[in-house]
């Protein structure tokens, strides 16, 4: 992953040159003062003649990259950011993702944001480290040719002073979004549950408490439900809190709720072999609540804010649940258990009864990998929201959109919470494939107590294609769409 720095707008002389220019930039190329025409004097007015041969016009995504048009300059690659209006943060993100691609062959690059905000310039640096990242821990043999050779990136920007100060909360945001992505990326074997427990330790160094409870501790405090689930594996159960208290004393926390289920075979209700590899990332929802959490301590947020994860291994064996069982949930309602693969909603049954217990919360977001149906109705491209607050919904829906995280709304309600009834419990842990992902939300609906909202992000988690700020693999969804709502509207000022 690169590094990045905050110069003066003066044109480099070698290595690489990102120039992002809006429509109306890339019509007065050659003819202002700014970073851009002096970079296409320098080239004798290259860039400007390549960028009618290519019909570059500054398009929002367009990218052109002239090779080699001075002595010095490895490359310049014109971005497009669109039309002036619709000139965002999020927008120079994504600019600043497409930039990285282009220059990452070069060991020396610099990207020009001159005639922008400074903020706007920190967002482009931001869009560029994290389409940096990459995971290649167990690489052994990868040839450096293969490597990217880029591992610092200079924003040229008119008040660099005023950028670098815009970066310091942005940079805390991009390394929880790393740490997140990093634990969704671990092999199963590696990050199990008392693994990904003891990777949440060091997080006290950022002024974090943690707290880690083992099987007795839930055993005796009875979240049975999510023991169950550990039930069939040799891997303990664990329960992770995360406190941050960068607001008042005694305001009521926001909270955060996350599946983490390390590896999900399905248990007893097994699933196919292909695609089960997938299953590794079932912990998504709790890697983001990690993120997240290191994020707000990290940029020191003036909120009060309580993270909890459940980590379990979902596995079939002769100490497994069975279809059938039924379970006595901390809340006191029992559970029938008609799939073991329906868990998930098992872990957060307990989870979120328990954080409203201990952390008296203002709002309740929980988030999970939980059906494969939200991928069914929303595919890749939105996360489900499931909110009993319309004011919290709104907020969310906002959040996601200008984080470039969408969500996208879907109901709750007695007609499908009638579906989970059982004859033998209180609730069953399926309701059939129609409106699976409503049924799941159902299920947790009945544990909650306050203003909530549930994230079904299985579509989201993880990407088998590369988009402008995220790489294929891990995306970490939810820790950036998740600190925005917390700092447009959870947090105190002055
Ligand atoms: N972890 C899965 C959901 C999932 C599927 C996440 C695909 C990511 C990609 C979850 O535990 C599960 O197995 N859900 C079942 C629920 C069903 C048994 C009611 C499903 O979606 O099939
Ligand atoms: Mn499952
Ligand atoms: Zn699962």
């Amino acid at each position: 992953m690169i590094d990045i720095a905050f110069a003066s707008a003066a044109p480099p002389s070698t290595g690489g040159l990102a120039l992002l220019l809006t429509e109306a930039a890339a019509a007065g190329l050659g003819t202002g003062a700014g970073v851009a025409s002096q970079a296409d004097a320098a080239c004798g007015g290259a860039l400007t003649r390549a960028m009618a041969a290519a019909a570059f016009t500054g398009k929002k995504g367009q990218t052109c990259t002239v090779l080699a048009p001075s002595e010095g300059l490895t490359r310049v690659v014109l971005v497009g950011l669109g039309k002036e209006a619709d000139h965002t943060p999020r927008g120079m993100e994504e600019a600043g993702g497409l930039a990285y691609v282009a220059l990452a062959r070069d060991a020396v690059a610099a990207m020009a944001a001159d005639g922008m905000p400074p903020d706007h310039a920190a967002h482009a640096g931001l869009g560029s480290l994290l389409r940096s990242y990459r995971f290649d821990r167990y690489r052994t043999k990868e040839a450096a040719d293969d490597k990217p050779k880029l591992h610092a990136l200079t924003v040229l920007t008119d008040d660099h002073a005023a950028a670098a100060a815009a970066w310091t909360p942005l940079a805390a945001i991009a390394r929880g979004v790393v740490l997140s992505r990093d634990l969704a990326s671990e092999p199963p074997n590696v990050l199990t549950p008392t693994e990904m427990a003891e990777r949440c330790r060091p997080l006290a160094e950022l002024g974090l408490e943690i707290g880690v409870l083992g099987p007795e501790d839930l055993e005796r405090i009875g979240m049975r439900a999510i023991l169950a689930v550990a039930m069939g594996s040799v891997q303990e159960a664990r329960v992770v809190t995360l406190r941050w208290n960068g607001g008042e004393t005694g305001a009521k926390p926001v909270c955060f709720v996350g599946k983490g289920v390390t590896f999900d075979t399905g248990g007893i209700s097994i699933k196919p072999a292909p695609g089960m590899e997938d299953m590794k990332w079932d912990m998504a929802g709790a890697g983001t609540v990690v993120g997240l959490m290191a994020a707000l301590a990290g940029r020191k947020a003036r909120v009060n804010a309580a993270g909890i994860i459940g980590l379990v291994e979902n596995m079939p064996s002769g100490t497994a649940q069975r279809p059938g069982d039924v379970v006595r949930s901390l809340s006191g309602q029992t559970i029938e258990v008609q799939n073991t693969d329906a868990e998930g909603r098992l872990v957060l049954a307990d989870l979120v009864w328990h954080a409203q217990d201990a952390f008296d919360p203002a709002i309740t977001v929980d988030l999970a990998t939980l059906t494969g149906a939200i991928i069914v109705s929303l595919g890749h491209e939105h996360g489900g929201l499931f909110c009993n607050d319309d004011a919290l919904a709104d907020r969310l829906l906002a959040a996601g959109k200008a984080a470039g995280e969408p969500l996208w709304r879907m109901p709750l309600g007695e007609a499908y919470d009638k579906l989970i009834r059982s004859d033998i419990a209180d609730m069953k842990n399926i309701g059939g494939r129609p409106g699976g992902a409503i049924i799941g939300a159902q299920f947790v609906q009945r544990f909650v107590r306050g203003p909530w909202a549930h994230l079904d992000i299985a579509g989201m988690a993880w990407a088998t294609k590369d988009s402008p700020t995220t790489p294929k693999g891990a995306t970490a969804y939810g820790v950036r769409l998740l600190d925005r709502l917390v700092a447009e509207h959870y947090e105190t000022h002055g």
